[in-house]
């Protein structure tokens, strides 16, 4: 019999990615999906949609129905105020935890996690994430569970590191980061196939596990930049955006994104996020526990994505 697995954000940018490694993997998915959005086109024998949101607890006992596992990856990436991460990032594990509890037997829960939950007091998304975390550590008795903190992930179907891309294959490559300030990154494939691995290990002994690209240190800005180039084979023009003009704006969009309802990207959470200096991390302990290593270096990662996105 084939092994049954619960999906969360299964149509957002790492959820779909690790629902088509699970099924290359043999397992059967059943895949959470929001009414309010296009239901899910893919037909595919091995995936079961079922409609609902982390808010409807019945939506979530219906998940999990004869589900050995859960993998949650939905969650709230962009948003103006606190309650539109704390309704998902926090309040969504919650609900997902009680709803886990309630199954017999209870299926084992993989949450994703962020290395932002490492920096609560930055953001109100690293608060979510890390409040999101706690209420698994506090209230997971009696479940198997373990939490996966990916760094910036990147690759197909990302929304956030995309606009940049394209920026770089235009020439043009802005700083907002402080020059000391480095961080870690992982392709897409490689989270997927680490989710996987820690999926079909049987020993979880709630860990938190962080991963990345197999660049230990990570990277600073300027290297990055100078990979896309290495790819594009033309130069491009760094430049450095004032801190305080990076600032207004951010003030500004998210105003503007509270009175007209959008969920916007750049807050001045997201710069005290990109001001930090350290969103490095380390690959031991998921090589230990899950035998798990990272295939895809960052140019040939940026190729791929290019490739994807049509900009070579
Ligand atoms: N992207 C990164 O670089 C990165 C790095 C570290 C950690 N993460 C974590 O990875 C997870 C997924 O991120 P992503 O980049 O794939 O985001 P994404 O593309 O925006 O996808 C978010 C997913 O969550 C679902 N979702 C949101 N609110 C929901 C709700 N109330 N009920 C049910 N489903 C809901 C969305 O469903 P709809 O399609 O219906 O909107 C979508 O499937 C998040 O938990 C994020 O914190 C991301």
């Amino acid at each position: 019999m084939p092994r049954v697995i619960a999906l969360t954000g299964a149509t957002g940018f790492i959820g779909a990615a690790v629902m088509h490694r699970l099924r290359s993997a043999g397992f059967r998915i059943r895949a959470l999906y929001r009414a309010n959005k296009t239901a899910p086109r893919d037909q595919d024998r091995s995936v079961k949609w079922i409609q609902g949101r982390l808010e409807d607890a019945g939506s979530l006992k219906r998940l999990l129905s004869g589900a050995e596992g859960l993998i949650h990856c939905a969650g709230v990436v962009r948003g103006a105020e606190w309650r539109q991460f704390k309704t998902v990032n926090t309040d969504g594990v919650a609900r997902m935890v009680q709803a886990a509890k309630q199954m017999h037997p209870s299926p084992r829960f993989l949450l994703l996690s962020s290395l932002a939950a490492r920096e609560p007091k930055l953001s109100y998304y690293a608060a979510s994430k890390h409040l999101g975390e706690e209420i698994l550590k506090a209230q997971g008795d009696g479940l198997e569970w373990t939490v996966l903190r990916p760094p910036a992930v990147y690759g197909p179907g990302d929304r956030e590191i995309a606009p940049l891309l394209k920026l770089m294959c235009k020439g043009l490559a802005p700083q907002a980061t402080p020059r000391s300030a480095r961080f870690s990154m992982i392709y897409i494939d490689d989270l997927a196939e680490a989710i996987v691995a820690l999926t079909e290990q049987t020993n979880w002994e709630g860990s938190i596990f962080e991963l990345h690209d197999g660049r230990p240190g990570g990277y600073d800005w300027c290297e990055v930049v100078q990979t896309v180039s290495g790819v594009l084979e033309r130069p491009i023009y760094r430049f450095r955006l004032p801190q305080l003009l990076i600032r207004s704006i951010a003030v500004l969009n998210q105003g503007a994104a509270r009175v007209m309802g959008y969920a916007p990207m750049l807050s001045p959470g997201k710069v005290r996020e990109l001001e930090h200096k350290d969103w490095t991390c380390d690959n031991n302990s998921i090589i230990k526990a899950a035998g798990w290593h990272p295939q895809t270096p960052l140019g040939a990662g940026i190729k791929k994505t290019l490739q994807y996105q049509r900009l070579t």
